[in-house]
């Protein structure tokens, strides 16, 4: 059976599904009409076998309680995602569902860290994992990246370890590939990253759910660079931002040490979760099963979005910079030479422009007069947005 949702440039309309990127505007504080381009899913129609899948599920209309075991061909779906595009050999007994990845962090901060302990990030990073840290009653730590003069981000390991070792940080929370500057890191970076943690004893909770939009550079699983640090590390996959299904909430969460496993499924077990959604299962299966050719047509189409934006803005936005990201479909514009301060430049994109963004801000100080754009959307409606930044500025 040949894949059947190949037309990315149809603009379907997403308008009055209970959708969180486009019926939630003015509940927000936005315009009603503002376009959005701001949460990570995509626009385009997911693979035809997913939604076979989840069909068959609707036609048999049982929906009881569901799970999974090892032979009926779930984690052997996943698994051969995992080795076939990644070359990370997964074991069944590492393995632990969550419904998201947000949910995975939640419960890795409660298994890694006491109440008052300190938890690291690298802003501007991903919002999440900052108020996640807070509302745990744990103390977020940034050390944040370096903003380099051709647009370029770095890590500063002495600031990193001196911080771990000042606030006695128990949990580092790695994105890899990182949202919103688009960095893949590579395996020397990794290693400084995870002997700097092994040295101090902090757990490590690499989250590389971006992993499978990698445009430039080889990603590495982090866990999988030193023997050793499978002792100290929780690894996060799902297949919602590959196959843009975040609605059926369904993630991997691989842990190969015994401890760290038994204490992070603990408090998945004191959140609540038990049995996962059986749409999101049979969604997952189907996907990393069948999903393949749909996927890479996919990631050549962001890929020229990417391409289109940064021809765009070089050539149509002088006082905006673009710095094409490694990984993910999320660009990290660069609204400083506007000489607009960040309530200057909110204005421009909600006001004006009616764009729906993220404003850079959300991801740390260091993310200030940055605004995050998502480009996984039609061509028309990105040329539609940057259009729209052209004319206001
Ligand atoms: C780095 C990163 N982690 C996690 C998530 C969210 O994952 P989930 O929807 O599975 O909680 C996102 C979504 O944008 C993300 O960018």
């Amino acid at each position: 059976m040949p894949e059947r949702n190949l037309n990315f440039d149809e603009v379907v309309d997403r308008k009055n599904t209970k959708c969180l990127k486009y019926d939630f505007a003015v509940r927000r504080g936005l315009p009603e009409d503002v376009l959005p381009l701001w949460v990570a899913d995509m626009d385009f129609r997911t693979s035809s076998y997913i939604q076979d899948a989840i069909t068959e599920i609707a036609r048999h209309n049982i929906y009881g309680y569901t799970n999974v075991q090892r032979g009926d061909g779930f984690f052997e779906a996943v698994s051969g995602w995992m080795k076939r595009h990644h070359d990370f050999d997964v074991k069944p007994e590492w393995h632990v569902i969550t419904p998201g990845v947000c949910f995975a962090i939640s419960a890795a901060v409660r298994a890694a860290s006491e109440p008052g302990d300190a938890v690291i990030i690298q802003q501007p990073v991903y919002y999440p994992f900052y108020n996640i840290i807070l509302q745990n009653g744990r103390k977020p730590v940034s050390s944040d990246l370096v903003h380099n003069e051709d647009g370029s981000y770095d890590i500063d390991y002495d600031d990193f370890e001196r911080k771990i070792i000042e606030n006695r940080v128990k949990l580092f929370i790695l994105c890899n590939p990182h949202n919103p500057v688009g960095r893949v890191w590579t395996r020397e970076e990794l290693l400084k990253l995870g002997n700097i943690c092994k040295a101090h004893n902090v757990t490590v909770f690499s989250d590389e759910i971006h992993f499978d939009f990698i445009w430039n550079g080889e990603h590495s699983v982090f866990q999988e660079l030193d023997p050793s640090f499978r002792d100290f590390t929780i690894t996060a996959t799902a297949p919602s931002k590959t196959f843009n299904i975040a609605g059926l909430q369904q993630s991997n969460i691989f842990i190969p040490d015994r401890t760290l496993r038994r204490k992070f499924r603990e408090q998945v077990g004191i959140a609540g979760f038990d049995e996962p959604n059986i749409f999101g299962i049979a969604a997952a299966q189907a996907a990393y099963e069948h999903g393949d050719e749909w996927y890479s047509a996919m990631l050549d189409y962001v890929q020229k979005n990417i391409e289109f934006a940064n021809k765009y803005v070089n050539e149509e936005l002088p006082e905006v910079k673009m710095r094409k990201p490694d990984a993910t479909y999320l660009i990290w514009l660069d609204f400083n030479g506007t000489g607009l301060d960040t309530e200057g430049i909110e204005d421009l994109i909600i006001n004006k422009a009616k764009l729906w963004l993220d404003s850079g801000k959300i991801f740390g100080k260091s993310g200030e007069g940055f605004q995050r754009i998502n480009v996984a959307c039609p061509r028309s409606v990105l040329e539609d947005a940057l259009s729209r930044i052209k004319n206001v500025l």
